[in-house]
């Protein structure tokens, strides 16, 4: 990365999308952020117009008063509901005054709608400003009939140039503001498009120092693309006081609010709805919606039970080992890790007997979630064997485990929490780690505990 000394003396820069790094040369990587096809060339603007008179005035501005911590008394942090308490539990449980909240997620996935619902509930009791760079009102009227949001306390603009939303701000005085989305703001200062990454950190940061300064609730929302063309909202993280991305298969209804960074609460919390034809309904029993429902137990399908964030998920896991004709055969996941995949295939074939090295193999997550946690591999090394061994598993079983490099079923976290959630969905059977196992349990006539992968193939067998 170029210092910003030689940046002044650079006239064109290419800026990536992904990460705001600026270079001299177009590559097809970006160095920083290792993404392809990400640098855009820019004309550098590299100071604001007025910039020559702000150095004189810093010399004259006083300086801050400097404190001792232990005699700051923080102000409550009051948390405001926002009416869905799938949304509330991401943020912490609501949101806090002063603070920048950034939503992102693909085009379409229902960030408007989220955010227009919650301004419904929020506009009850506090004053709120919706500003729209990319709908008109009347578009947002239809939107708000549509989900039977009467509006009338709801103060809308459609409006994207940073200072008159400024101004408009500054008269009104919202509580909680909502910008949608930050790329197609622009700022008069800089000469570059709206989206480009310069036009997105400083309109942003304008924001931020909004809520900082009137304690002004912000939530901006933002787009992730890979086109190059908009700039991603990972250069806002660093910004804003939490970030929520909006992720579902969009071809279901199924969508989840994760917590990336959250400075007021617990990340990695999941807030899960369903986008109905009346807007976005929260979905209080989420577990039940992701396993499927198939009415006879098929090979190469199993449900696991998973943690996310202080939840247990039971979601189903499915897989397919399919002999291969190619010379190096696939290997595939959707919703989990590629590299686990790999590991555990190679821990089957050592420890388990069950060579795959000529078979395609692909595992699945069923509903469009994301499981990142190590518990899942017990599920894929399971639902893999039942798929290559043409095996049918009993439809009430339900499981979770790490599994060692040397074949260990090594314990989890939650061990307790998860087989709650598995017996309060009616599984009768839980295939748990020996070192989760619990004599006493009210539930421990339904754990099978095991040590070693290679029990699995006659366990399975078995049940
Ligand atoms: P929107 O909130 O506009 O998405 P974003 O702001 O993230 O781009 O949601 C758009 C999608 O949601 C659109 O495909 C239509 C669908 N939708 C419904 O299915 N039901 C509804 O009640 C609403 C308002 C939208
Ligand atoms: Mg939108």
């Amino acid at each position: 990365m170029l210092t910003n000394l030689k940046l002044m003396a650079a006239k064109t820069v290419f800026i990536c999308s992904d990460c705001g790094a600026h270079y001299p040369k177009w590559t097809g990587q970006c160095p920083e952020c290792g993404q392809w096809n990400t640098l855009a060339e820019s004309q550098l603007q590299a100071e604001p117009k007025s910039s020559g008179s702000k150095r004189r005035f810093t010399e004259f501005v006083e300086p801050q008063k400097i404190q001792l911590l232990a005699d700051v008394q923080p102000s409550k942090s009051l948390r405001v509901g926002t009416g869905q308490q799938e949304l509330d539990r991401v943020l912490g449980g609501g949101l806090v005054a002063g603070s920048v909240v950034l939503l992102g997620g693909d085009p379409g996935i229902g960030k408007s709608t989220l955010l227009l619902q919650a301004l419904a509930a929020i506009s009850a009791n506090l004053s709120v400003l919706y500003v729209s760079g990319e709908e008109s009102v009347e578009q947002i009227a239809i939107r708000a009939k549509r989900l039977n949001i009467s509006g009338d306390r709801i103060q809308i603009i459609a409006d994207n140039l940073l200072e008159r939303t400024l101004k408009a701000c500054q008269s009104n005085n919202p509580q909680v503001l909502v910008i949608d989305s930050i790329q197609t703001f622009y700022s008069e200062s800089f000469q570059s498009a709206p989206g480009s990454v310069t036009q997105v950190r400083e309109t942003a940061a304008a924001f931020v120092r909004l809520a900082k300064q009137t304690g002004c609730i912000v939530l901006l929302i933002g787009h992730v693309t890979k086109d190059g063309l908009l700039a991603g909202p990972r250069i806002l993280e660093h910004m804003v006081d939490t970030v929520l991305y909006f992720e579902g298969d969009r071809s279901s209804s199924f969508r989840l609010i994760r917590g990336i960074k959250n400075r007021f609460g617990a990340v990695n919390e999941i807030g899960v709805f369903a986008m109905t034809d009346q807007g976005l309904k929260q979905v209080s029993n989420p577990s039940a919606m992701f396993i499927s429902r198939q009415s006879d137990p098929v090979p190469g399908s199993i449900v696991l039970a998973a943690m996310e964030g202080s939840r247990p998920l039971l979601v189903e896991v499915q897989a397919l080992a399919d002999k291969s004709q190619l010379a190096n055969p696939r290997r595939l996941t959707v919703g989990l890790e590629a590299t686990r995949l790999a590991m555990i295939l190679a821990v089957l074939h050592r420890h388990a007997g069950c060579p795959l090295y000529d078979h395609d193999v692909f595992v699945n997550v069923i509903g469009g979630v994301k499981i990142q946690e190590p518990a899942a591999d017990l599920a894929i090394a399971i639902a893999i064997l039942s798929s290559y061994q043409n095996l049918t598993l009993p439809s009430k079983l339900a499981v979770f485990g790490e599994i060692g490099l040397t074949g260990e079923i090594r314990p989890v976290q939650k061990g307790q929490e998860r087989i709650k959630e598995a017996n309060k969905l009616g599984f009768d059977q839980i295939l748990i780690p020996n070192a989760n196992y619990i004599k006493k349990s009210k539930y421990a006539q339904k754990m099978i505990s095991i040590k070693h992968i290679s029990e699995i193939p006659t366990l399975l067998r078995e049940l």
